[in-house]
């Protein structure tokens, strides 16, 4: 007997192809549908030994119901109020999703799935059909983390810092840069980004109240099944379904919409930065640097730890994850590197776990952009996602760690020995110290 059914962890195709590949009549094709998150769904259920199927396919009815489907975006209600408004455009997510039409302008749709899916998955599950030779693979947005931000390590980055990955790309990762596209289109993208992402968000966060039951009524919210809808009682239940969703989603939303609230000013500090050398300067420049080396092979600011002392990613601490691959393994006490444990995972979508390298400095690839105050935001916030630590700011007598300004003198020496000509000269330095 064939089975027409799709399995889940192929549930990201277009059930039509399916349908035709497996010999089932093809009917006409639903609209393409979001795919679940099986992965998180069973990494839960791993956990905490449930069966989350019921919470699963209710909170695929709500999702479908507030944010449409692959082809026709919706944005919930929560949008048209004021302090959310200006956050998302419909126009904007109706052009790029969808499948590609190719037309020419105004008509043009489907920007997403032309230039990004192939990586990043239609529904940006980081699991497109391109994603599994890729190191690091594709980013999922469904855990609402971004590396690459001008905001504070907790913060969500704001829209131009997505615009920027898009426009330069993420060097040294196989994110290319769309720098030819006009802004309208960066526009639309950046927005479908967030769009996934707060969906994506949502969908963990009520199958984590579903699987906890914590303060959010969930035992009287997925006791229902929405499909119950016309009978007045369920119509309660939907109505308490849909209260606490929408606290949830406030909640995604206002991390989104605050964003700008951590952006902090930093002052530039007196002595010079790297790449404003002058002959009057070259002397206090040069100090700045040799300090900047002595923190960097510091205990307190513990860079040669992960980064070693010749700054080429190969420190002393042992391979670690990021948090997309510790989600569905540490996080729930499964070792990443046991495969065989993590099978059942990996066919719901978990990709093969790549142990996530410090950079290698003298490469002079920075992700983040490479102006001192880049540098300066990832040393001082870390990356979010990644085992790179914010650095220990003291701020008493009794701290452990670094002055603030203290920032400004590794920036110096990080630009210093990216630069390739003072490559080996600098490297020669530092092993001469040790
Ligand atoms: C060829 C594969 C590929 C394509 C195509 C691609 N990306 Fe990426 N993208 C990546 C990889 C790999 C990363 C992860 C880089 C890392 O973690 O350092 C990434 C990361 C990102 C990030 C995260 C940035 C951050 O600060 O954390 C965003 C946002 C993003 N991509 C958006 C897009 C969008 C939008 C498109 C389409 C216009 C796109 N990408 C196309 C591979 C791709
Ligand atoms: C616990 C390990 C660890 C420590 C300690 C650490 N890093 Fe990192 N660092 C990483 C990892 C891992 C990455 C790669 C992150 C990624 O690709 O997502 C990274 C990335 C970077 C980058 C690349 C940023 C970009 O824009 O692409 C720089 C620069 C950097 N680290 C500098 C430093 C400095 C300077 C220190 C000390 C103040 C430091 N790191 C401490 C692990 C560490």
């Amino acid at each position: 007997m064939k089975i027409c059914s799709h399995p889940p962890f192929l549930a990201g195709l277009a059930l039509s192809v399916l349908l035709v590949g497996s010999g089932c009549k093809p009917t006409i094709a639903p609209p393409a549908q979001h795919e679940p998150n099986y992965l998180f769904a069973h990494a839960l259920e791993i956990k905490e030994d449930l069966s989350l199927d019921q919470p699963l396919s209710d909170s695929q009815e709500l999702l479908q119901e507030w944010f449409g489907t692959l082809d026709e975006p919706k944005l919930p209600q929560l949008f048209a109020e004021d302090d959310y408004k200006d956050l998302l455009s419909l126009s904007k997510l109706q052009r790029a999703a969808g499948p590609p039409t190719g037309t020419v302008e105004p008509g043009e749709k489907g920007l997403y799935r032309q230039l990004c899916a192939s990586c990043h998955g239609e529904s940006g599950q980081g699991r497109g059909p391109v994603a599994a030779s890729q190191n690091p693979y594709p980013r999922e947005f469904r855990l609402g983390l971004f590396k690459y931000k001008s905001t504070a390590r907790k913060f969500k980055p704001l829209k131009t810092d997505i615009a920027r990955a898009l426009r330069k790309g993420l060097s040294g990762s196989q994110m290319p840069l769309f720098n030819k596209l006009p802004d309208d289109k960066i526009d639309s993208l950046v927005d479908y980004v967030i769009f996934l992402s707060i969906r994506g968000e949502l969908e963990r966060k009520l199958l984590y109240g579903a699987a906890y039951e914590l303060d959010l009524e969930t035992d009287r919210i997925y006791n229902a099944s929405l499909k119950e809808l016309n009978d007045a009682d369920s119509k309660k239940q939907w109505d308490g379904q849909i209260e606490t969703a929408t606290e949830i989603l406030t909640g995604i939303v206002d991390a989104w919409v605050e964003s700008a609230d951590g952006v902090e000013k930093f002052e530039l500090p007196q002595f010079p930065l790297f790449g404003s050398e002058t002959s009057d300067n070259r002397v206090e420049l040069q100090g700045s640097i040799a300090k900047g080396r002595k923190l960097y092979l510091s205990e307190e600011a513990a860079c040669a730890k992960c980064h070693g002392v010749t700054a080429r990613g190969d420190g002393p601490q042992l391979p670690d994850y990021d948090d997309w691959t510790k989600d569905w393994t540490s996080k729930i006490d499964l070792n990443p590197t046991k495969l065989d444990e993590l099978l059942p995972l990996m066919a719901r979508g978990g990709m093969k776990p790549q142990p996530i390298m410090p950079r290698n400095i003298v490469e002079g690839k920075f992700r983040g952009g490479r102006e001192p105050m880049d540098l300066y935001r990832r040393i001082r916030y870390g990356i979010l996602g990644a085992p790179m630590p914010a650095a220990a700011i003291i701020k008493s007598s009794e701290d452990k760690g670094i002055q603030a300004e203290d920032i400004w003198h590794i920036v110096n020496y990080v630009l210093s020995i990216a630069e390739p000509e003072m490559v080996a000269p600098a490297i020669e330095a530092a092993a001469k110290k040790l």
